[in-house]
């Protein structure tokens, strides 16, 4: 089994990845990032949504929202999210290197750092073809990771964060000269500590930038954070953003 198709991973990790501070954050940057404002009833794909973190405050803002990940368990979550939320949202067990609606989005999205997990660089790429081929003419795809560059910042010493109960220590490796990277969690509650590891490509913003190219994306642009400022030193995250042509 790959590391990304183990459910423990995900939904082990949970009070990290899918923490009440993730939800606040991620509803006021829907709200209000200039990059997530599309024309009203815009229909979204949230690719990788997991419990869908982004797929709820989406579906808030009026947009018809669909939500595609390889995991059940996580799409059940997120649908009760939505129930809880008195939204619609559509939901898709799928794998993203499968799932393709001929021209079906205005926009796709694929936010916190759910790509580059494939080993066969390929089958990352053929994510973002999948992408283009899932919108419409005139459609943006968005990208949002931590990039090479953002990464080098911090990267470090292993991290302690505070989860209810107990606390996950967090260790990255940087691998194969920059190409990816491995990062070891521990959760630690009481008198058990459970391992889990991922190893995921990490790229510079030219190598993504080239990729949403070479998947046939026009106008591609970065950006630094959810405000739209640069991709410059003062960047906090990675986010790419690519149009499909109007005209083929
Ligand atoms: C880092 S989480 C991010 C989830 C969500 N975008 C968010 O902001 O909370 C990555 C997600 O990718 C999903 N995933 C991993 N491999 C996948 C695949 N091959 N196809 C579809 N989803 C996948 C996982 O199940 C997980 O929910």
């Amino acid at each position: 089994m790959d590391w990304y198709e183990d459910l423990n991973l995900w939904s082990g990790f949970s009070a990290v990845l899918f923490s009440p501070e993730r939800e606040r954050r991620a509803a006021e940057v829907v709200a209000t990032s200039p990059l997530l404002a599309f024309p009203p009833g815009s229909r979204v794909l949230d690719q990788c949504c997991g419990v869908g973190v982004f797929t709820a405050p989406l579906a808030q803002q009026g947009y018809r929202t669909t939500g595609v990940d390889l995991h059940a368990e996580l799409l059940d979550r997120a649908a009760v999210v939505c129930a809880e939320a008195k939204v619609e949202a559509a939901f898709v067990q799928a794998d993203v290197r499968e799932y393709v609606a001929p021209g079906a989005y205005d926009v796709v999205l694929n936010l916190y750092t759910s790509f580059g997990y494939f080993e066969d660089p390929e089958e990352n790429l053929h994510v973002l073809r999948n992408a283009h081929a899932s919108l419409a003419p005139g459609g943006r795809l968005i990208v949002d990771l931590l990039s090479k560059e953002t990464y080098a910042s911090w990267v470090g010493p292993p991290k302690i964060v505070d989860i209810p109960g107990g606390m996950v220590v967090m260790r990255d490796t940087i691998l194969d000269d920059w190409s990816r990277y491995r990062t070891d969690w521990t959760m630690v509650r009481g008198n058990t500590a459970e391992h889990s590891s991922l190893t995921c490509y990490v790229y510079s913003a030219t190598e993504l930038r080239a990729m949403f190219e070479q998947a046939g994306f026009e106008s591609v642009e970065c950006f630094g954070d959810w405000d739209a400022r640069p991709y410059d030193g003062g960047a906090n995250r990675l986010i790419v953003r690519g149009t499909r042509a109007r005209t083929a």
